[in-house]
């Protein structure tokens, strides 16, 4: 369905969104259980079962968020999105464009380097997961929802709530 002429977001799309942003924000916020299990790994070459099992779900919660991007990406060539909102200047819908294609290449990036470090060993892997991609994804994120922000309260624009009420 061509969503062109439309004005929000398929509600299967909205709820993805948020569904992704929960996840993501779980594991930005408390990755401690894998990171115990990297140090454990680091030190002794082994970690017990809890140390697994509490790593487990990071890296689980990491491939569910892979999953949820395809199924967007999918949802996206073949339902399209609404189109730019009118209102900003041509810059910032530039700089949105940038910064959502950004975030999808990181939902996509973040689980594939984790994967990477935590099946197969890579160290490369894991310093680019937890040094390099996790800054980029606070400053996108923090400039997404900045921007959601201005569009709301400066613009007035209905931006935040094509990705909610609809
Ligand atoms: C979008 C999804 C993901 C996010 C946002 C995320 C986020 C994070 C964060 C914030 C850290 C701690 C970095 C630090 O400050 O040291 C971390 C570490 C780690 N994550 Fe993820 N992660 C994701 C997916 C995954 C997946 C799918 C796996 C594995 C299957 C994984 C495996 C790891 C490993 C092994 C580390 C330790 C890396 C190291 O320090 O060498 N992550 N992750
Ligand atoms: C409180 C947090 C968040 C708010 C308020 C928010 C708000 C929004 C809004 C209003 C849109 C629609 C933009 C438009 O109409 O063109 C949007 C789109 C988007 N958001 Fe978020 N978001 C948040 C968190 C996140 C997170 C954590 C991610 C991923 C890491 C994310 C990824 C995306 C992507 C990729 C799009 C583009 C959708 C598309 O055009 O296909 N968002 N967000």
């Amino acid at each position: 369905m061509d969503r062109s002429n439309q004005v929000s977001f398929s509600v299967p799309q909205r709820v993805l969104h948020w569904a992704t942003a929960l996840l993501v924000f779980f594991n930005l916020l408390l990755p401690d259980g894998m990171e115990q299990w990297r140090r454990a790994m680091r030190q002794t070459g082994s970690a017990t079962p809890e140390q697994v099992s509490s790593a487990n779900i990071h890296a689980y919660v990491g491939i569910a968020i892979l999953a949820l991007v395809a199924l967007r990406l999918i949802l996206r060539f073949t339902q399209g999105v609404p189109p730019d909102p009118t209102r900003e200047p041509a810059i910032f819908r530039l700089a949105a464009k940038i910064a959502h294609f950004g975030l999808y290449a990181l939902l996509i990036g973040m689980p594939l380097t984790g994967i990477g470090a935590y099946y197969f060993g890579n160290g490369t892997a894991g310093d680019i997961h937890a040094d390099v991609l996790k800054v980029v994804m606070w400053v996108l994120i923090a400039g997404h929802v900045g921007g959601a922000l201005v569009h709301q309260f400066y613009w007035k624009t209905n931006v935040l709530r094509r990705m909610t009420v609809g």
